[in-house]
C-alpha cells in the first residue's frame, strides 16, 4: 500500500514506514492513495475476524503478504462486539469489550502487533497524547514489550480518576506524564516532539494516536461488523452516529464507506466542543477554548484527523447530507442517558452524545447505529449521578482502583518533555 502525506505530496511511503513514522513531514497525515472496492455481499456471513482479515488484506496484502495480515488481525481482535438494541429504532455497536473497555483497544492492539512485527531489533518509543482512553488501550497493548517504551501525556485533572488508574499504575515500560494544560496542549507537545528530528531519531519516536494509520485501518473493520449484524433487510438503511473528538473514528467510518460498506450516511456527534459543526455550518474553522464536559474524551477543539476527512470528501465528492455534524449540550447528554436507561439500556456520556444526535437526525425509514465507545463503568461517577444507580466495576477496573499513581507532573512545554525523555529513557 502506498500512502501520501497530506501536507507534502512528494512524501510517499509504504504502510510499514507510515506506521513507524506516525506523522509525516510538516506534521502531515498519511492517507492511502487508493482504497480498494470490496465485493461486500460475500462478507456479511463471515465471522468478524475472518471478514476483517479480508478487508485489511485488500489494503495491506500487497505489502505484507496475506499470511502476515491474517496473523496481525487474529492476534489483535480477540474480543466480541455485539450490536445491541437500545430503543427508539437505535442500536448500539458495543466496542468496549476489550481489555481496557474502550473502542481504542481495536486500534491500539492492531498497532502494537504491527509495530512489534516491523520494529525488529530497533528500539522504539511510542509517544502519545490521550484525552482518556487511548492511554489505557496503548499502555495495555504494549505493556511489558522488550524493545518498546511508551510515554503517555494527558491533561492533569482532565480525565476521570478511573481512566487515570488504568494506565498510570502500570510502571515498567509505561511512562505517564500529567501535563499542566488541556488535551490540545498535550497533542501540540507530541507534534512538536515529532518535529524535532534529533529527538525523533534519538528515541525512535513513533505515535500511537489516531494520527497513526494502523489504528484507523483497524477501526474500519467494525463498521462492516455493524452492517453485518443488522437484519439483511435493514443493511442499506443504516445511519451511523459517531461520538467524535479527534475524528479518527469518523475517518475510519468514511474509509469503510469508500471501500463499499453500505452505510447510508453518518452523523458526527460532538459535545460542547463544536469546532466541526460550526465549521460545516459556516465554513469558518474557529476553534474556541476547550469546554470541560461529561464526555471528556471528546473535549477536543482542534481535531487532529479533520484533514483526512476533508481529503476523503474531496476524493469521493460525497453529497453534503452524507455527513451531518451535531453538537449535543450537557443537559441533552444527561437526558439521553436517562432516555436510554428508561428503555433498559445503560450507556455512558460519550455514546449518549451520539445517541442524542442520532435521535435528532434519524428519519422514519432509517435504522440508527451509534458507537458505544466506552464501558459505562469507566464513567462510573457521572453515570451513577445522572441515573441514580450503582454502577459496579468490571474486574479490569476493580483491579486497579487501589494502586498508586506513578505519573510525573509536566509543564506544557517541549523543553521539560525533552529533559524527561533524556533522563528516563537514555
Ligand atoms: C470514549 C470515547 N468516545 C469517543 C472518542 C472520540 O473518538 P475520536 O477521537 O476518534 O473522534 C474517544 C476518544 O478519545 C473516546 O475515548
Amino acid at each position: 500500500m502506498q500512502l501520501t502525506n497530506l501536507n507534502v505530496a512528494a512524501e510517499q511511503v509504504s504502510f510499514r514506514q507510515a506506521v513507524l513514522q506516525g506523522l509525516g513531514q510538516q506534521q502531515g497525515l498519511f492517507m492511502p492513495d487508493r482504497l480498494p472496492q470490496l465485493a461486500v455481499e460475500s462478507l456479511w456471513s463471515l465471522p468478524f475476524v475472518e471478514r476483517s482479515q479480508r478487508i485489511l488484506a485488500a489494503l495491506l496484502a500487497d505489502e505484507l503478504g496475506q499470511a502476515q495480515v491474517e496473523r496481525l488481525v487474529a492476534q489483535a481482535f480477540t474480543f466480541e462486539l455485539p450490536l445491541v438494541p437500545a430503543g427508539d429504532g437505535q442500536y448500539c455497536l458495543e466496542l468496549f469489550h476489550g481489555p481496557t473497555l474502550a473502542f481504542k483497544d481495536f486500534g491500539a492492539r492492531f498497532l502494537a502487533q504491527c509495530l512489534n512485527a516491523f520494529a525488529g531489533e530497533q528500539r522504539q518509543t511510542i509517544l502519545t497524547a490521550t484525552s482518556g482512553d487511548t492511554g489505557a488501550a496503548v499502555a495495555d497493548a504494549f505493556y511489558g514489550l522488550d524493545n518498546i517504551d511508551v510515554v503517555v501525556l494527558y491533561p492533569a485533572g482532565g480525565i476521570s480518576e478511573l481512566q487515570e488508574k488504568m494506565f498510570c499504575t502500570l510502571g515498567d515500560n509505561i511512562h505517564t506524564l500529567a501535563v499542566a494544560g488541556s488535551f490540545d496542549d498535550c497533542q501540540q507537545l507530541v507534534k512538536q516532539a515529532f518535529s524535532d528530528a534529533e529527538l525523533k531519531a534519538e528515541f525512535g519516536l513513533t505515535s500511537a494516536n489516531s494520527i497513526n494509520i494502523a489504528r484507523l485501518l483497524a477501526q474500519i473493520c467494525y463498521y462492516f461488523e455493524a452492517v453485518a449484524q443488522l437484519p439483511a433487510e435493514q443493511r442499506q438503511q443504516a445511519v451511523v452516529a459517531v461520538p467524535s473528538g479527534n475524528f479518527g473514528n469518523l475517518t475510519a467510518g468514511l474509509i469503510a464507506q469508500a471501500m463499499g460498506a453500505p452505510i447510508k450516511r453518518f452523523v458526527a456527534a460532538t459535545n460542547l466542543n463544536d469546532t466541526v459543526p460550526r465549521y460545516l455550518a459556516s465554513g469558518q474553522w474557529q476553534p474556541e477554548p476547550v469546554h470541560h464536559t461529561l464526555s471528556n474524551a471528546m473535549d477536543v477543539t482542534s481535531p487532529n484527523n479533520w484533514p483526512r476527512v476533508e481529503a476523503l470528501q474531496q476524493r469521493y465528492g460525497w453529497p453534503q447530507q452524507n455527513l451531518t455534524a451535531i453538537k449535543v449540550d450537557e443537559a441533552s447528554t444527561a437526558a439521553q442517558l436517562r432516555q436510554l436507561a428508561s428503555g433498559g439500556y445503560r450507556s455512558e456520556p460519550h455514546a449518549a452524545v451520539a445517541s442524542a444526535a442520532l435521535a435528532q437526525s434519524l428519519q422514519a425509514d432509517e435504522v440508527g447505529v451509534f458507537l458505544g465507545t466506552a464501558h459505562p463503568a469507566k464513567f462510573q461517577q457521572s453515570v451513577a449521578q445522572i441515573l441514580g444507580v450503582e454502577v459496579p466495576l468490571p474486574p479490569a477496573l476493580a483491579a486497579v482502583v487501589d494502586k498508586p499513581l506513578l505519573s510525573h507532573p509536566l509543564a506544557a512545554d517541549l523543553t521539560p518533555l525533552q529533559d524527561y525523555l533524556r533522563q528516563q529513557l537514555a
